[in-house]
């Protein structure tokens, strides 16, 4: 990282890697689509990612809570040549996301706390259809914090919750990028997600390993929280958008100590008015299946290694 750099976070040779990456593979998703992709994230003061990713671009909604990284925003978007298409939102990202996901009844209500020019802001990213999310959540996904009442809540549950209802409301194809600390609480609340989910099948070998592989404190040299997110994060999502959606990992990654998800949300054609029958089992055990790469910074090249996990087929 430069040491004068504006971003707190540090930058890394994976995290290059994986912009690249993902560069190609927007590059033939727009392809498929057969439009420019617009974008939505928390590109931070040095936009890093859709500075790369502007050629494929038509519009890059960017959310940031610091008014001083939003300064240099405006300064990076001018120089970078993408102002025309940005649109930063100054606000928190929970906050944000409720209102861009509110119903039209409910959503002056809501406004009303933005400053007036901020409203302006946020009605214009209101009329976006996004092709691509891009969520690093800076943090793990369920470590808590002080509701407006008080009470604990879990934000990035309803950051997700929220961006669903938002592309689903539109029926919009999009990919979800996730990026997690390793650092997290709510250890007991991932074991229980996956005992539950594994409960529901009946006993044999494989479920008894990938029951293992998923809840042991140690496993090779693949982290207990990396193991917990590979099985609940993917889980979740499908839970969430599964009237909806078909989700598909398009790819999982861990590097220094994240994990980093791609996802694409496929809008399902309704079979029923009653919605769809969880728990969906095909798309489980494809999600379950999906691999996962450690990748190592190794002198000066980003090597990726499979970190292999048991299956229930
Ligand atoms: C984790 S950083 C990641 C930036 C970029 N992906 C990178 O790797 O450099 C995301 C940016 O979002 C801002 N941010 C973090 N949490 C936020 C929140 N809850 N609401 C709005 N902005 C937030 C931070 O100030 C930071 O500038």
């Amino acid at each position: 990282m430069e040491t004068n750099s504006p971003n707190p976070f540090p930058e890394s040779e994976e995290k290059k890697w994986l912009r690249r990456r993902h560069l190609s593979y927007f590059t033939d998703y727009r392809e498929d689509v057969g439009h420019d992709l617009a974008y939505l994230g928390l590109p931070a003061a040095e936009m890093l990612d859709v500075i790369l990713w502007r050629d494929v671009l038509s519009h890059i909604t960017a959310i940031e809570r610091d008014p001083e990284l939003i300064r240099i925003m405006y300064r990076t978007a001018r120089l970078r040549d993408i102002r025309r298409k940005s649109l930063i939102v100054h606000g928190d990202l929970a906050r944000v996301m409720r209102v861009l996901a509110a119903p039209d009844t409910e959503f002056s209500s809501l406004m009303a706390p933005f400053p007036f020019h901020e409203q302006e802001r946020v009605r214009k990213a209101r009329r976006i259809d996004y092709d691509i999310i891009n969520m690093d959540l800076c943090g793990g996904f369920l470590y808590r914090s002080a509701g407006p009442d008080g009470a604990e809540e879990s934000t990035n549950v309803k950051v997700i919750q929220n961006l669903i209802a938002m592309q689903s409301r539109r029926g919009l194809r999009f990919l979800l990028i996730l990026t997690l600390a390793l650092r997290d609480n709510g250890k007991q609340d991932y074991l229980g997600f996956i005992r539950e989910y594994l409960s529901l099948l009946p006993p044999s070998e494989a479920k008894m390993s990938v029951e293992h592989y998923y809840t042991a404190d140690k496993y090779k040299d693949q982290p207990p929280q990396l193991r917990r997110y590979r099985f609940c994060i993917p889980i979740f999502l499908l839970k969430e958008a599964f009237n909806y959606y078909h989700v598909r990992c398009e790819g999982a990654w861990s590097y220094k100590t994240f994990y980093h998800g791609l996802f694409l949300f496929d809008p399902k054609a309704p079979i029923s008015r009653l919605g769809s029958v969880y728990p969906p089992e095909k798309e489980t055990q494809a999600l379950l299946t999906a691999p996962l790469f450690r990748l190592k910074n190794v002198e000066g090249s980003v090597v990726p290694t499979l970190c292999p996990a048991p299956t229930l087929i």
